[in-house]
């Protein structure tokens, strides 16, 4: 299928539209020329994410992309936009990784769209629309604005600005998610809605980055650190300075498939207690626990104004 170059805006400059040739879409506006590697334009301005590869953990996140997109993403989307028909909404992941969350939206109907800084672009051709899919910064979006009425950031704001794929903030970290935060909320429609998540700042224990992949042991962290954010944080961010209304902390139930820890005993032993806390903060009485320290993992979501 052809590629939709009236969403596309210039990452360099902002101005749109971009000129398509074969292998490249060219900005007349600042002369930028961005080249189209095995059918994926690179629109990258600034820095390329280099994070953790290998086939085993490409095929968790194919896996987990899968059931995130399919038991959690699906369900929250026809909450929010009720009754409309999946084919009137166009939705982003910023930060989609291998893209199988992409996938399984395009699939269902949504005009789906992905977009990423990292390794993982080499698995887009192999989706059924590769052509939604464009390696890019969330620091430096090639969309015009007010283009997406969904869109979602799965575990991105605390990659960035830290150093290489550590949970080490570099210097100057604050303003480089700022960017991120801003471009976020730009090319979002007014009226349209943006999720985030992340494991929780304020929970000393974080589950889900390990030093090493094999090394089933959470981390341990100060409930102040520069990597991870707070509730407080991302209402900060969407409410006070981005104008976004009915701000929420949304439950957890369907976003994790488990798929690592299901593999050995000790890992299902250990889901159970994190299953239970993903149950328990499901109920409307118990929804105030889902922003303090007893939640590993926070999605929030707020409706831009
Ligand atoms: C922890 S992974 C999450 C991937 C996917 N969203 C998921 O939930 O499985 C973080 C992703 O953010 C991407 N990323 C980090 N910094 C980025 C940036 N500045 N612009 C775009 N993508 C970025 C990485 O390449 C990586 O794919």
């Amino acid at each position: 299928m052809s590629r939709d170059v009236s969403l596309l805006a210039c990452p360099k400059c902002g101005a749109s539209p971009l000129g398509a040739a074969p292998d490249a879409l060219a900005c007349a506006a600042c002369g930028a020329s961005f080249p189209i590697v095995d059918g994926i334009p690179d629109l990258l301005v600034g820095e390329r994410f280099s994070d953790e590869s290998g086939c085993d953990v490409w095929e968790n996140e194919e896996k987990t992309g899968r059931f995130l997109a399919s038991n959690y993403l699906l369900p929250l989307v026809q909450r929010l936009f009720p009754g409309r028909d999946p084919r009137s909404l166009r939705v982003l992941s910023i930060g989609c990784g291998v893209g199988s969350d992409v996938e399984v939206l395009g699939a269902a109907g949504y005009e789906a769209y992905g977009v990423d800084a990292g390794g993982r672009p080499q698995l887009w051709r192999r989706r059924s629309h590769p052509e939604r899919f464009f390696f890019a910064n969330a620091k430096h979006l090639p969309f015009r604005d007010e283009r997406f009425d969904f869109v979602f950031l799965c575990c991105v704001i605390p990659h960035i600005g830290v150093v290489g794929d550590t949970y080490v903030t570099a210097p100057g970290y604050a303003e480089e998610r700022q960017r991120a935060w801003d471009e976020a909320l730009r090319v979002l429609k007014p009226g349209g809605q943006i999720m985030l998540s992340a494991p929780n700042k304020r929970c000393p224990l974080d589950l889900f980055h390990r030093k090493f992949h094999w090394v089933h042991l959470p981390r341990v962290h100060s409930p102040f650190e520069g990597f991870l954010l707070s509730v407080g944080e991302y209402r900060e961010q969407l409410v006070a300075r981005g104008g976004c209304r009915d701000f929420e902390v949304l439950p957890l139930e369907g976003y994790w498939g488990f798929f690592i820890s299901s593999g050995y005993w000790l890992g299902r032993l250990l889901q159970l207690p994190i299953r239970l806390v993903f149950k328990l903060m499901t109920w409307e009485a118990t929804r105030w626990l889902r922003g303090t320290f007893l939640n590993p993992w926070l999605v929030v979501r707020a409706q831009k104004g």
